[in-house]
């Protein structure tokens, strides 16, 4: 009787945060260390899964892995470029890194804003939102896990409505205090309304395991979905 053979996908993960510029030397950035993604990527690649890494500026480059790819990204524009020409390429995207929400209207890249005596006002615009962006060219045998930092006493809630309004398959949802922890307990709230948890919190090296275990399947579906044949095994 042939098994069941566990699949391997291609991933793209994002990880770590964005920085817009103000100016040559400034920039406005956040707290993301980048360490979660860099655990699930070290655990994809472990699996055999063929891993794109999209790396924000500032976080500790991984060790070489034969199925890993590391890009790097320093703002919201260059991932977003980087996002269109890769997804189409990949089966699944974890979408971990902290992208900013808002950045500075005109910085002066080549240039150094220099100190005067008077206050001085930031005019500050949208970034795009790079998931909802891309669910436009999403096929149906792809799968997109989004992310969500929330306080926790809205974090379900919140998680749900960043499920429907960026149209991703799923949405990890973490407390705000996740962010440079070395633990996670997090949440994760799928497209049928359920929630899954693996109800303590774990080291991030630990939850990464943990969540690609829960989307492995998920994958397998899409690329799969009911009534069509099951993989063999054809060793
Ligand atoms: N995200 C994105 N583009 C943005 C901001 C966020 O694709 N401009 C992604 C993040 O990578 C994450 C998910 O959207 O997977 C949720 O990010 P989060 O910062 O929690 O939500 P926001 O959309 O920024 O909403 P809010 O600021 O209200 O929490």
């Amino acid at each position: 009787m042939p098994r069941a053979m566990p699949q391997r996908f291609r991933v793209l993960i994002t990880a770590g945060p964005t920085h817009e510029p103000i100016d040559a030397v400034r920039f406005i950035g956040n707290r993301s260390s980048g360490k979660l993604g860099l655990a699930l990527c070290a655990e994809t690649a472990r699996r055999g899964w063929q891993t794109t890494l999209l790396l924000g500026p500032g976080t500790v480059e991984p060790a070489h892995h034969p199925h890993q790819t590391v890009l790097r990204f320093r703002t919201t524009d260059e991932l977003q470029r980087l996002l269109r020409e890769l997804w189409p390429q990949h089966d699944v995207l974890i979408m971990a890194a902290a992208v900013a929400d808002f950045r500075p209207v005109a910085s002066n890249t080549t240039g150094k804003l220099r100190r005067t005596e008077r206050r001085l006002t930031l005019e500050l615009e949208p970034t795009p939102d790079l998931l909802a962006a891309l669910s436009h060219s999403t096929r149906d045998d792809q799968l997109v896990i989004g992310f969500a930092l929330e306080p926790a006493d809205s974090l379900i809630d919140s998680a749900m409505r960043k499920l429907a309004s960026k149209r991703a398959d799923a949405i990890v949802a973490n407390p705000i205090e996740t962010m440079e922890s070395e633990q996670i307990e997090a949440t994760v709230v799928l497209r049928d309304g359920s929630t899954c948890t693996p109800g303590k919190a774990l080291a991030k090296t630990a939850f990464a395991a943990w969540l690609l275990d829960l989307i492995a399947p998920l994958a397998a579906r899409k690329k799969e979905p009911e009534g069509s044949a099951p993989v063999r095994d054809e060793s």
